[in-house]
């Protein structure tokens, strides 16, 4: 076996190939849909097969040393680079520490409430703290073996978000410069404050219309079709390749054995959820795992396309629809008209006909039990943002129906920082969320800074008399005992 910590020399055969009338297409052009029919596209590799030559053992076996390589463009996603995008060069790789998330159990108390074990793939310690770092680290990585290839000497990145994808776009864009500038496009009043300031802060052109995600989605989509721009939105199958990670991260994890695992994942434009199922079925396929997950995507009541779809029992009877979305504290995730539907459905059936039925479910969730969700989960050590106590709601509403059950381990994924969504932490501690989010706090949790002396009575204190004096407050408010 080749050693671990230099970079790989197998190289794939890559084509874009359309989900909606199967045509193909060389990967030296940036394609985001078919020019034939605008079906979405996925990536695939020819030579895929290839990799069977080596046996599952041996590809987890070198997985697992490369976990330890000191080589930069293997330290993150690309451990996994076989499977991803094995046509980039190491020189092309961009790597910002992006990956390797830590997979945190819930404590016993949490556990027990739950109902079963579990725990959160926290994807928030990711760069710009959010699960988009590594579909970001590929289609930049991609782009970097373009612009070299083809000598562009200027090329403009855009998106359309609700805050995460834009946050991320603008770090890869600021870091690798010239030639490329990133241009965000984000609803307004629909992103939070600390997600406005990370494209900000890395300097990119931040443009706003009024309006939900979707909207955006449209302006971009019409951008990408009639002037020369690079889109970085899940369209493009660069970004679900990189995304693949997640799954891989967690096989390993797992120490390669999934049965009896579930994953929850958050479905707003549904890339995640295809990128999930996609990865697990490259790992199946090549006998790295010889079971798979089973995978529940979880949506909010006010924004379930995806669940709406699956809630009909006879496939023959589905029908997809768009739906028009209301305020939603997963608001990362407050989409309609998911651009990876289609990629949905294709994974869906791979899954199912491997794990049979059930081993993919959609699950509806209330706003107020995503609330409840996240300032529990948080209140017993974990950094889960709305859309990963979107995914704990998911959870307790899978227990609660009798799906899944109590020696099943389910791994849960909390896709962005808390921090970011610290606002609909305020909102529900002092108990002001706008009616239409429908959210009424649990009082008894409320949270809030208590100033123990006034700025007045400070000003009349000496130092050291200003410290006894808070200390003593202090002391009398905890009724501390004295030594
Ligand atoms: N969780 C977070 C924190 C997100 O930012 C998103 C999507 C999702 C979940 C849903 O993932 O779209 O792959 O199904 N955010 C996108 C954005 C839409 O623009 O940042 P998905």
């Amino acid at each position: 076996m080749k050693k671990a910590s230099v970079f790989p020399e197998y190289r794939g055969n890559m084509e874009y190939y359309c989900l909606g009338c199967g045509k193909r297409f060389g990967i030296d052009e940036l394609l985001y849909t078919c020019p034939e029919c605008g079906g979405v596209f996925m990536l695939d590799n020819l030579d895929f097969k290839k990799l069977s030559e080596r046996t599952g053992k041996e590809w987890r076996e070198l997985f697992d040393t490369r976990a330890a390589s000191k080589n930069t463009a293997l330290r993150g996603i690309f451990r996994f680079y076989e499977l991803m995008a094995p046509v980039l060069e190491e020189e092309d790789i961009v790597y910002l520490g992006e990956g390797n998330t830590p997979i945190i159990e819930a404590n016993d108390h949490l556990a027990e409430k739950a109902g079963l074990r579990f725990a959160f793939k926290n994807d928030g310690q990711n760069p710009s703290a959010s699960f988009k770092d590594r579909g970001m680290a590929c289609a930049f990585s991609y782009l970097k073996a373009l612009v070299r290839k083809h000598g562009w000497d200027e090329v403009l990145t855009v998106c359309a978000s609700t805050g995460d994808t834009s946050a991320a776009a603008a770090l890869y864009a600021s870091y690798i410069g010239s030639p490329l500038k990133s241009v965000v496009l984000l609803p307004h009043g629909k992103v939070t404050p600390q997600q406005l300031s990370q494209p900000l802060g890395s300097g990119a052109t931040v443009l706003e219309i009024p309006g939900v995600f979707d909207d955006c989605m449209k302006v971009v989509e019409n951008l990408a079709e009639n002037y020369r721009v690079a889109l970085l939105n899940s369209k493009n199958s660069w970004r679900i390749l990189g995304q693949e990670s997640y799954a891989f991260e967690v096989a390993q994890w797992c120490d390669w054995d999934l049965k009896g695992k579930c994953v929850f994942v958050p479905v707003g434009n549904a890339g995640n959820i295809t990128a999930v199922m996609g990865g697990f079925l490259k790992l199946h396929r090549l006998g790295i795992i010889s079971e798979l997950p089973r995978v529940f995507g979880v949506q909010s009541h006010h924004a379930d396309p995806v669940y709406q779809y699956y809630s009909v029992e006879d496939p023959a009877k589905r029908v997809y629809k768009p739906v028009t979305v209301t305020p939603s504290v997963a608001q990362a995730a407050m989409i309609g008209n998911p651009v990876s539907f289609p990629r949905v459905k294709h994974f869906a059936e791979q899954f199912e006909a491997i794990g049979g039925k059930g081993s993919f479910q959609v699950l509806q969730v209330t706003e107020q039990s995503i609330m409840d969700s996240m300032i529990e989960a948080n209140m017993n050590g974990h950094i889960a943002c709305t859309q990963g106590g979107e995914c704990y709601a998911g959870l307790k509403r899978a227990k609660e129906l009798g799906l899944i059950a109590e020696d099943e381990f389910a791994i849960l994924d909390a896709t962005a920082h808390a921090l970011k969504f610290s606002g609909f932490q305020d909102m529900y501690f002092s108990n002001s969320f706008p009616p239409q989010f429908g959210v009424q706090p649990d009082t008894a949790l409320a949270n809030a800074p208590e100033l123990v002396i006034e700025e007045s009575a400070k000003a009349e204190l000496a130092p050291e008399a200003f410290t006894e004096a808070a200390a003593k407050t202090i002391a009398d408010k905890l009724g501390l005992q004295s030594k």
